[in-house]
Formats: C-alpha cells, sequence, structure tokens
C-alpha cells in the first residue's frame, strides 16, 4: 500500500502545496499519482478548489479525486450540516483510498485545516483515516512563533493513536527569515521527535509547474525516501 495522508498544524499552513510538491516529484520520477479530497469547504460548485491548485502546480497527470464540497468556509461536519449536503463516512474515505491505491503507485490524501478537524458523518477525522488505512502521515508546519507548541500537540495526537508521522515539512520558508523561523527550524525535532524533511520556499505556490517542479525536487526530496513508494 502507497498511501500518506498530509495534514497541518493549522489550515493555510501549506498543505496543497505541500501535497503538490510530493506529487510532482513523485510524477517525475514517472510513478503514478492520485490525490484524494475527502471534503472541500469554501468554494462553491464549479469554483477551484485545493485539486485544482495541485492540478495547475503539477501541470496535470494526477488522478483527482473530491468526495465532498460545501460552500461555507468552515470545518467540514459544520459546513456540511449548515448546508443539508450528504457526508461521507469514513468509510467513504478508506474505500476512495483503497480503490485509488490499486491503481496508483502512491496515493496522497489532503485533510482539511488540522489533524483533529471533522471531516464528516459521525465526526471522523484524518487521524482516524491514517489509523484505518495504516498509511504514514507528513505534517505540513509553519516556521514562525507558535509553531513549536503546534507541532508538539499534534505529533503527540499521532502517537497517541500509533499513527507514523513520516517527517516535518515547513509549508512556507520565508524569503526574509527571523530569529523565530531559524531557531524553530532547529527545534522543531526536538520538541515533536520528527525530523524536518523538507521546507517549500515561500513563493513556490505561486510559480507554474515547471519551475514548481524545480524547487519541490529540492524542497521535499529528503522526505520522498521516508514515503511508502
Ligand atoms: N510555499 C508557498 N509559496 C507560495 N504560497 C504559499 C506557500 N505555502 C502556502 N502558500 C499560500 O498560502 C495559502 C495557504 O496555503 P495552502 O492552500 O497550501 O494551505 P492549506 O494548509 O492547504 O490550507 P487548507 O486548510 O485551506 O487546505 C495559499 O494561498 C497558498 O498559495
Ligand atoms: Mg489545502
Amino acid at each position: 500500500m502507497s498511501i500518506v495522508l498530509v495534514t497541518g498544524t493549522s489550515t493555510d499552513v501549506g498543505k496543497t502545496v505541500v501535497t503538490a510538491a510530493l506529487a510532482s516529484v513523485a510524477l517525475g520520477s514517472g510513478r503514478s499519482v492520485a490525490v484524494l479530497k475527502p471534503a472541500q469547504t469554501g468554494v462553491g460548485v464549479g469554483e477551484p478548489g485545493d485539486l485544482a491548485e495541485v492540478d495547475r502546480l503539477t501541470g496535470g497527470g494526477a488522478t483527482l479525486v473530491e468526495l465532498a464540497r460545501y460552500p461555507d468556509p468552515l470545518a467540514p461536519d459544520v459546513a456540511a450540516r449548515r448546508s443539508g449536503l450528504p457526508s461521507p463516512t469514513l468509510a467513504d474515505v478508506v474505500a476512495a483510498a483503497t480503490d485509488l491505491d490499486v491503481g496508483h503507485d502512491l496515493t496522497l490524501i489532503e485533510g482539511a485545516g488540522g489533524l483533529l478537524v471533522r471531516l464528516g458523518a459521525e465526526g471522523f477525522t484524518l487521524r482516524d483515516v491514517a489509523t484505518a488505512l495504516s498509511a504514514p502521515v507528513v505534517l505540513v508546519v509553519a516556521s514562525g512563533l507558535g509553531t513549536l507548541n503546534h507541532t508538539a500537540l499534534t505529533v503527540e495526537a499521532l502517537r497517541m493513536s500509533a499513527v507514523r508521522c513520516a517527517g516535518l515539512v515547513i509549508g512556507s520558508w520565508p524569503r526574509h527569515p527571523e530569529l523565530a523561523d531559524y531557531t524553530n527550524r532547529d527545534e522543531l525535532a526536538s520538541v515533536s521527535g520528527v525530523p524536518v524533511r523538507g521546507a517549500v520556499p515561500a513563493g513556490a505556490g505561486l510559480l507554474g509547474a515547471g519551475e514548481f517542479k524545480a524547487i519541490a525536487d529540492i524542497a521535499v526530496n529528503d522526505l520522498v525516501e521516508y514515503l511508502p513508494v
């Protein structure tokens, strides 16, 4: 099985950009890639969501599957209740991931927000998905103030459920790093027990697919070695 879940310490830390970087590197080495987004919030029908961003940054080529989308920019279970639209169950997400895994060398699953955000029916979370699939998680983190606590909390929550964390990736490494960024980059591994295995430079998410691939090869290449592909 080659399934990897991408979670973050919070929303907006760069999960989509890191998912695209992993997909780009894998596609570039000739592997087939699928990206599953169990629940997309904050976008309406026909609008571009996270998978459209992955498609743009990778230049196409990955299989993209979104199970549900809701217009309100809220946690998926709340947005689902407000919209009256159906929510996926844990079994739906596991079945979709398992199906994609059969036909692809690497299947990436991007959560919504942080690890314990409720994704759908019965309040299951990305941690439950990782547990059900026995798949590792990549944790996308920030580099600025506050990240040491958020990262330690998330890794502790993964450990409580015996979910393997394949590595931390800084989602957006600033162009002009400050003291907190430099020191956090060194401290993240010691406070969490998980090494930093990648850092995507700020601005990379704005590039076209060709330049993004070149950056991704450097930014997440160390991490790829630790993924089950
Ligand atoms: N390295 C980067 N370069 C350029 N832009 C970035 C980078 N990382 C993040 N961003 C930008 O920051 C915003 C949030 O990033 P992203 O969408 O990847 O976060 P996310 O963790 O996937 O958020 P969500 O919880 O909404 O899925 C986006 O507008 C994205 O383009
Ligand atoms: Mg995202």
